[in-house]
């Protein structure tokens, strides 16, 4: 299978819809990759599903290197996108050549994205001049989530609306190969969707977007605590990780496991 670049993605638009994912380890990018995921993401979204945080600001670069890294190592022909975390952007434009070039070199990653509009527009300027394809990503923007006041639709409003639709506009001017519009109506993802030349990927934005994310373990329903109305889930694999466990636990303390066939013989 030909490998997915960042050049392929924004070539397909039109063509194929995208059907991307995150993921934070090897075994899980092996998967995807093998069910034809082309886009895996690895989101700061690490920072609440396998870091135990409470938003995605304390993640750090060198956090997500670790886990991007790990996710290259099991992505053959999957695009790898490395998030850029909080602050690691936000302070000058060489910083942000500076992290997105470690995720590319460390990282293994073949893209990086970055939250934010028309503002960002030098900075993702700046980096594709580098070498270092970006993903845009608009709506609500989990980063700026203290400055929203939570995690609310962005977008219903006119102006609002009309904001978005010029930061997309600007981004793709800028130089980026697809952006992320993350919780708004989906007649305004329709909207951006027809006016921009570029993939929008939709998390939580309808079904008019030329690709959808998710975050992995919210398809797989591995936490129970958290089920947004946009995410369908695809397996209840919390449940069945937490049987599994009880049932190990049962096993081992009633001395049921292991048995003589999972121990070894004293001769060969
Ligand atoms: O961090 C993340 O997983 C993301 C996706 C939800 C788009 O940014």
């Amino acid at each position: 299978m030909k490998t997915w670049t960042a050049l392929r993605i924004c070539q397909s638009k039109g063509q194929q819809k995208l059907a991307c994912l995150t993921a934070y380890d090897c075994i899980t990018a092996q998967m995807l990759d093998a069910a034809g995921v082309p886009l895996i993401l690895v989101g700061d979204s690490l920072g609440m599903t396998r870091l135990g945080y409470a938003t995605t600001l304390p993640v750090t670069v060198d956090q997500i290197i670790h886990h991007s890294a790990a996710v290259a190592h099991g992505a053959r022909t999957a695009l790898v996108v490395a998030d850029m975390p909080f602050l690691s952007y936000q302070t000058s434009i060489s910083d942000g050549i500076l992290n997105a070039g470690r995720m590319l070199k460390e990282g293994g990653a073949g893209a990086v994205k970055i939250e934010g509009g028309a503002f960002r527009s030098e900075l993702v300027r700046a980096l594709v001049a580098n070498g270092i394809p970006v993903m845009g990503h608009i709506g609500l923007t989990p980063q700026s989530i203290h400055q929203l006041g939570g995690y609310k639709v962005q977008g219903r409003e006119t102006s609002d609306a009309d904001r978005l639709c010029a930061d997309a506009q600007a981004l793709v001017e800028a130089g980026v190969f697809s952006v992320v519009l993350e919780c708004i109506p989906a007649a305004l993802a329709a909207r951006i969707t027809a006016e921009i030349s570029v993939p929008t990927i939709g998390i939580g934005a309808g079904p008019h977007c030329d690709g959808q994310v998710l975050v992995v373990d919210d398809m797989l329903g591995l936490n129970d605590q958290f089920q947004p109305s946009f995410v369908k889930r695809y397996a209840e694999a919390g449940a069945l990780m937490r049987r599994a466990f009880a049932a190990y636990v049962q096993d081992v303390q009633n001395g049921t496991f292991p048995g003589s066939e999972h121990g070894y013989d004293a001769r060969k």
